[in-house]
C-alpha cells in the first residue's frame, strides 16, 4: 500500500494576519510590513535599533517589540511581549539577518562566522521555538523562514552567510514536514539580489526593494507555493537541476571582484 501523504497547507490570508517581523527596522522586513499592514494585516516589528522602532510606530502605526535574535533571553522576552499584547497572532516571518564578507585566510574571520550563525541559523530556529507552541494552538497559522538565492548558489565572499542560508533553505524543509496535518503552514521566502543596507549600502546589484516587494505580495496572496520566489531568483534556485551551477557560482565570484 502507498504510503498516504499528509496534506501540506500553504496559505497566508495577507488581509487578516497578525503578523510579527523581527527583523523589520529596514529592507525588505519593513518594505513587507508596509504592505501587510496595507493589505490589512495587524503588524508588529522587530529589531535592535530602538530610535527606528519608535520612529516607525510613530510614522505606520505598527505594533513593536526590541528584540536581539543573537540573544536566546531576549527573544523569550520579546515572544512573550508579543503574545501578550497579540493575543491573536497567527504569523511570523524570521526576517533578521546579516551579511559579511570574510577572508578563509585570515582567522580574524572566526567572529564574524560566529556571529553570523547565531544571528541568521540559532535566530531562526531559536523564533520558531519561541512561538510555536501558540502557532500551533491558532486554527490556522504560518511560518515564513528568510533564505537567500545564495543558499542554492554560493558567494565567493560570504562563505558563512551562504552556508546558514542553505541550513534555513534544509531546516524549514523538515519543519514543513513535521508540521504537515497541523494547522501551521510552513513558508520559505529565498530573495535574490535586493538593494537594502544588508552590506552597509554596498551596491552588490540587486533589484528595486519596493519592486521585489511588490513581487513577494502576490505571490503571497496567490498562495501558490509554499516557497516564495520572484523571477529574479530562479535561476540560483534551480541552478544545480539545470546544470548551471558551476558557470554561475564562477560569474558570481568573478563579478564580485
Ligand atoms: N538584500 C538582499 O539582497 C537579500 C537577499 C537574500 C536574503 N536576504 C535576507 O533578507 C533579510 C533582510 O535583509 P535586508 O536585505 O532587508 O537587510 P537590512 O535592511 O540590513 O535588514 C536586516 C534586518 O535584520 C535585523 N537584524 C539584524 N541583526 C539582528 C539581530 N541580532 N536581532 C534582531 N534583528 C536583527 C535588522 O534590524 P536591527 O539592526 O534594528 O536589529 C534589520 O531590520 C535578511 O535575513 C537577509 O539575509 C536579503
Amino acid at each position: 500500500m502507498r504510503p498516504r501523504r499528509r496534506r501540506i497547507v500553504v496559505d497566508m490570508d495577507i488581509t487578516n494576519s497578525t503578523v510579527f517581523i523581527p527583523g523589520a527596522t529596514s529592507g525588505i522586513g519593513l518594505a513587507l510590513a508596509q504592505r501587510l499592514q496595507a493589505a490589512g494585516s495587524t503588524v508588529v516589528i522587530g529589531g535592535r535599533r530602538t530610535s527606528l522602532l519608535e520612529s516607525l510606530a510613530a510614522e505606520h502605526g505598527f505594533g513593536t517589540v526590541q528584540i536581539d535574535v543573537s540573544d536566546a533571553a531576549s527573544i523569550t522576552a520579546a515572544a512573550s511581549s508579543v503574545l501578550e499584547q497579540y493575543p491573536s497572532l497567527d504569523a511570523i516571518i524570521t526576517m533578521s539577518g546579516i551579511m559579511r564578507n570574510e577572508d578563509l585566510r585570515s582567522p580574524d574571520h572566526l567572529d564574524d562566522a560566529l556571529e553570523i550563525i547565531q544571528t541568521n541559523l540559532v535566530g531562526t530556529i531559536r523564533l520558531i521555538d519561541a512561538f510555536l507552541p501558540h502557532l500551533l494552538a491558532q486554527p490556522a497559522s504560518t511560518i515564513v523562514t528568510v533564505s537567500s538565492g545564495l543558499a542554492f548558489v554560493p558567494l565567493t565572499a560570504t562563505p558563512t552567510y551562504n552556508a546558514t542560508k542553505a541550513g534555513v533553505h534544509s531546516y524549514t524543509q523538515s519543519l514543513r514536514q513535521q508540521l504537515a496535518g497541523s494547522s501551521v503552514s510552513v513558508l520559505e521566502l529565498a530573495p535574490p539580489a535586493v538593494s537594502t543596507d544588508l552590506m552597509g549600502g554596498a551596491d552588490f546589484g540587486g533589484m528595486p526593494l519596493d519592486a521585489f516587494a511588490d513581487e513577494v505580495i502576490e505571490l503571497l496572496a496567490s498562495g501558490a507555493a509554499p516557497e516564495i520566489l520572484v523571477q529574479n531568483v530562479l535561476p540560483l534556485r534551480f541552478a544545480e537541476r539545470d546544470g548551471t551551477h558551476q558557470q554561475i557560482f564562477e560569474a558570481m565570484a568573478a563579478r564580485a571582484h
